[in-house]
């Protein structure tokens, strides 16, 4: 028989035909004369009998009924119906061990798998999420951590397809910088030679720099550092970033509408594509389905800053949001305009990077915007400052060493059209887009400040 390397690829309706599969043992019972066992691969499990008889012998069951769980093994043997008690489907003749898992698990497949609970005395007995991060390679084994993943690199496949379509060029940047690119306190620094040289927390000056290059339409898809030393339930230290900048021609919204159909196309991609992955991911973490509408809604600054007040939160106009009145925000548009995705634009010029372009409307705000996701920010991004003296004159305003930043301000001195951009935290995106609750579940190894391990 043919080897099947997945359990998907088995006909189960040619019943009594010779089949071989490799899978992972997922569950054993061995018991008088029998060894009922299930074997896995990827998001499926087939149940198996072994029973002495003809071809097998009574050693030959002990050996089966002692390999320990999670070995990779191969299985030979034939498809019967399914009885409905047991539920066998393959009756085995052989089973070999082609890579043996050690007996002791730190943490079972099977708890791994149970579905989101908030029962306390539940909580107590399951596997956290420490031991799970602690042994990842086990916890990656579950379906739904599988469809996660799948599911993530379908947003970067959906950034890259629609970017491309609509006539972007993929870049890459420099992640070993001389200086820190956005703002100096949460950027690791490493030894670089003689030299102090620090890990890149964006693509930032380089993307632009890009379009100064004549690009015009740019997107990099990399690893993005920050030394914050936040332990929340969104913020890693590495992370991955989709960035992406664009030179316009008469208004930055141009910019704005591109991301905003972006991402319209990114959230129907997945849910036509990724229907199993998120079926499977449901059963484990259920969640709404995520709702968006098309065009997407983009409010003003001031028009949330009044919804807020309207709902009884005291802030100013040009105050930064907090967190939790993000959150509310979010809730307030979904309750008012049923939607989990929406365009924030207008900050207020104080709260966002020296980079960032001031409204020529009224300069206390700016032609930036953030976009959210269930209230959470995904991406911010802004038109920027394209004219090198007014540049020097915003760094200067920010504290900011010139000499740290020249080749950035040189970049513009020699003509750059008017361009705007932003970037995009993969993780977060996934996250959002599954109701997930933690960014840890939709990073393959996350990085935070008490984790740099597996
Ligand atoms: O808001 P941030 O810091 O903006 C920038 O990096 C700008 N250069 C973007 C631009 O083009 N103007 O980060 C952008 C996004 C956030 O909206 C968030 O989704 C994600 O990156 N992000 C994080 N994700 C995980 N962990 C962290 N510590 C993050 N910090 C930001």
């Amino acid at each position: 028989p043919v080897l099947h390397r997945s359990i998907g690829t088995l006909n189960l309706n040619d019943i009594d035909k010779e089949v071989l599969i490799r899978a992972r043992l997922h569950t054993s019972r061995a018991k008088g004369k029998q060894c009922f066992f299930t074997v896995r691969s990827v998001s499926q499990t087939i149940q198996c009998l072994l029973a002495v008889g003809e071809t097998v012998s009574k050693p030959m069951l002990k050996f089966v009924g002692s390999i320990p769980k999670e070995s990779i093994v191969d299985v030979e043997g034939k498809k019967i119906e399914s009885c409905t008690q047991q539920n066998i489907e393959i009756l085995a003749s052989r089973v070999y061990v082609v890579s043996s898992s050690a007996s002791r698990l730190p943490l079972q497949i099977e708890d791994a798998m149970r579905p989101e609970t908030d029962d306390p005395e539940e909580l107590q007995i399951r596997v956290n999420q420490e031991t799970r991060l602690d042994n990842r390679i086990l916890d990656l084994r579950t379906p739904s951590n599988q469809a996660i993943f799948r599911l993530e690199a379908g947003v970067c496949k959906l950034f890259r397809e629609s970017l491309q379509r609509k006539g972007f060029t993929e870049i890459m940047c420099p992640k070993l910088i001389s200086a820190a690119s956005e703002g100096g306190a949460n950027v690791f620094g490493l030894t670089y030679f003689e030299r102090t040289a620090f890990l890149a927390q964006s693509p930032q000056l380089y993307k632009q720099m890009a379009i100064a290059s004549d690009f015009e339409k740019v997107y990099t898809v990399g690893p993005v550092f920050r030394a914050e030393n936040s332990n929340t339930h969104r913020h890693l230290t590495e992370f991955v970033g989709l960035d992406l900048e664009m030179a316009f021609v008469h208004h930055y919204h141009e910019v704005v509408d591109v991301i905003g159909d972006l991402f319209t196309e990114i959230f129907r991609g997945l849910q036509k594509e990724y229907k199993t992955e998120i079926e499977t991911i449901r059963k484990q973490f259920p969640c709404e389905d995520f709702k968006f509408l098309d065009p997407p809604l983009k409010l003003d600054y001031r028009e949330g800053v009044a919804m807020l007040k309207e709902a009884g939160i005291e802030m100013g106009e040009e105050e930064d949001l907090s967190t939790p009145n993000e959150k509310f925000l979010g809730r307030l548009v979904k309750a008012k305009y049923d939607t989990d995705f929406y365009i924030l634009d207008k900050y207020p010029l104080a709260v966002r990077p020296f980079y960032t372009m001031l409204d020529p409307k009224d300069s206390r705000f700016s032609n930036s915007y953030d976009m959210f996701m269930r209230g959470e920010e995904i991406i911010s991004g802004a038109q920027r400052i394209h004219d090198p003296e007014l540049l020097t004159d915003r760094a200067k305003f920010h504290g900011i060493a010139l000499d740290t930043i020249q080749a950035y301000i040189d970049a513009f001195k020699f003509g750059c059209p008017p361009h705007a951009g932003g970037g995009i935290g993969l993780e977060r995106v996934t996250m959002l887009f599954l109701g997930l609750d933690n960014i840890r579940k939709t990073s393959l190894f996350p990085r935070d400040p008490k984790r740099l391990t597996p």
